[in-house]
């Protein structure tokens, strides 16, 4: 695992943004993950941004989203349907029928997990996957837990999780209680992964992935495994680190 310390969140945009952009002109059909959060908020503007410029076409790129919660219509605003269209499908020429997210509305949910993964497969496999991570570690919506997880699946957000993203709902008893996710395996299989953080609040969780031990209840440590991940942090994200 790779740790770049960087003074901005631009510097962090423009470096993350390369590397997307890059993949794409290398090979315009890759399969790119994407991630939802104030994180990678940044480095979306930069695409745009080259996009506009006509320095690089989407048109077939691939996407996978991470996560997306249960229970909410894909119209609604807080829906991560909605903020990548926002922030990202909606203004540069992906073709919609490129776009791949899970469905947190599934009526099997094991079933959907298997179709991602077929999906996911017949794409070419992630070539670059962009991640944030959570104050408590959680990667996606792979919250603290026993185990590591495989396959993508429901799961219940933590208070942590619903404490950080309450803000966005207007309260947390209007936010969704579940989620569905990509598992920690099916992130680990990306070839390339990129996680995005920045500010003091996410230092702890940061020393926690980088200088602790490979643990489930950081989910993030398991990038220590792969063989090509790399944190782009700010100064205040890396205050922690040994
Ligand atoms: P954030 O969320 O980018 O909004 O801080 C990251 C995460 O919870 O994974």
């Amino acid at each position: 695992m790779k740790v770049m310390i960087y003074k901005t969140a631009e510097e962090i945009a423009e470096a993350v943004g390369r590397i997307i952009i890059k993949r794409v002109a290398d090979e315009p059909t890759s399969a790119i993950g994407f991630a939802t959060g104030a994180s990678p908020v940044p480095t979306y503007e930069y695409i745009v941004n080259e996009f506009n410029k006509g320095n690089i076409s989407f048109k077939d790129m691939k996407t996978f989203n991470l996560d997306e919660y249960c229970d909410l219509p894909v119209e609604d605003i807080n829906s991560y349907h909605y903020f990548m269209n926002e922030n990202l499908f909606g203004k540069i020429d992906v073709n919609p029928e490129n776009i791949n997210f899970l469905d947190g509305n599934a009526e099997d949910y094991d079933k959907e997990s298997q179709r991602y993964a077929e999906a996911i497969k017949n794409a070419g496999g992630i070539k670059v996957q962009i991640l944030g991570i959570g104050t408590n570690g959680h990667i996606g919506f792979n919250e603290p837990a026993d185990e590591f997880t495989d396959e993508a699946f429901k799961v219940k957000l933590t208070q942590s999780t619903r404490d950080s993203n309450a803000k966005y709902f207007g309260g947390e008893e209007k936010m969704p209680k579940y989620a569905m996710t990509m598992g920690i395996g099916s992130i680990m299989r990306a070839k390339e992964i990129v996680l995005i953080a920045t500010g003091e609040a996410k230092a702890k969780a940061i020393a926690a992935a980088v200088n602790g031990e490979v643990t489930p209840q950081c989910p993030a440590s398991v990038l220590q495994n792969h063989p090509n991940a790399t944190l782009f942090i700010d100064e205040a994200a890396a205050s922690l680190l040994k």
